[in-house]
């Protein structure tokens, strides 16, 4: 059974945190935070607003936007994040719970950044397999409240928000083949450890607070994500020209043109969420297609390539077709 996406919406919270914030709580500039990452603004949560919140915000904006759609006959729904309000219940049952979805399966992913495009390969895998025919796929985070913003390198990088894409079957293969990936050795390169203070037999602080090698995952990044594009175009016997957009994780623009120029691919057709958001880890992917898609730019029959990767250090990427 073939899959297609057939609706995105985003929810982002209201309060824009702009890089003067942090010229007034560390030793930075906005000159600085632009020219290395690309990002003029983020948004942070409510500190009473949690990311079941933002994923029940994603949702409500998802039937707004799209009338013809409810979710009757939802019988999955999947949560990529890392900041979790809470262990448990998931984030996946407290969406199920709020919109009083019958008879759906519910499931957080744990795949730091790249969250949202694991929850397509699932989605894709389940409505291939003929047990599941209409899924919700998140991507929600809110890293805002597992930031230590005594640390300059990495407190800057990082916002809240949620997207939420509709996965149901489909006549024609709209979703195509996926890769994925990971390293496990780098482990201790993005960790957020609330209790255990080893990981691969490495030290590490659990304080509950994102820690970043950002050097070695920069590096990491733009070695490993340009031959994954092209192993993901091959495994699909697709061009790179055939494409009509690329959305990497918007981790740092630099990485992002970096790849870009390695592929030899243009920037303008590399979508973004980075600019305005932040790096919202899972969240990024569906925010960058919200933004080009209110834009006017993705189109019906459009092929997009999505790539998501961070903490593990692990990867997966896609290519849908619109
Ligand atoms: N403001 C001003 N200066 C800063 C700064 C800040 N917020 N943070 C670091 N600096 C300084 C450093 O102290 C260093 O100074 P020095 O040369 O005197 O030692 C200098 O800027 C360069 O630091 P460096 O760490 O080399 O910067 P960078 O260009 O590597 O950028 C990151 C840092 C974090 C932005 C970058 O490494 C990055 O984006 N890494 C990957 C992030 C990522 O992808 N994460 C998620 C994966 S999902």
């Amino acid at each position: 059974m073939n899959s297609k996406i057939t609706a995105i919406a985003v929810y982002t919270p209201s309060n824009r945190v702009t890089n003067e914030y942090f010229e007034k709580i560390i030793e930075t500039n906005n000159e600085w935070i632009i020219s290395r990452t690309g990002i003029k603004e983020r948004r942070f949560a409510e500190p009473d607003e949690y990311t079941s919140d933002l994923c029940i915000k994603a949702a409500k904006n998802l039937l707004a936007e799209n009338p013809d759609i409810n979710f009757d006959g939802v019988d999955f729904i999947l949560v990529g994040t890392t900041t979790a309000d809470q262990v448990m219940p998931s984030m996946a049952s407290q969406v199920q719970n709020a919109f009083n979805i019958q008879n759906a399966g519910c499931l957080d992913i744990m795949a730091a950044c790249a969250g949202f495009v694991y929850g397509l390969v699932l989605a894709k895998g389940m409505i291939a397999s003929g047990t599941h025919k209409k899924i919700l796929v998140f991507g929600a985070e809110t890293l805002s409240k597992f930031t230590d913003f005594t640390d300059r390198t990495s407190c800057i990088l990082f916002g809240d928000g949620a997207g939420v894409a509709l996965v149901e079957t489909s006549d024609q293969p709209k979703i195509l083949n996926a890769i994925t990936g990971t390293d496990g050795s780098h482990g201790k390169d993005l960790y957020l450890s609330q209790h255990a203070s080893v990981v691969n037999g490495e030290n590490i602080e659990p304080n509950g607070k994102i820690h970043q090698n950002g050097k070695v995952v920069f590096k990491w990044a733009i070695q490993t994500i340009s031959n994954k594009v092209g192993e993901l175009l091959s495994k699909n016997s697709i061009t790179l020209a055939e494409l009509d957009w690329v959305i990497l994780h918007s981790a740092n623009l630099r990485i992002i043109e970096a790849v870009a120029s390695e592929l030899n691919y243009p920037m303008d057709k590399m979508l973004t969420s980075i600019e305005f958001f932040g790096n919202t880890s899972s969240a990024s992917i569906p925010l960058a297609w919200d933004i080009a898609s209110k834009a006017g730019k993705i189109k019906p029959g459009n092929k997009i390539l999505l790539l998501g990767f961070g903490g593990g250090l692990t990867f997966a990427g896609i290519i849908v077709e619109v």
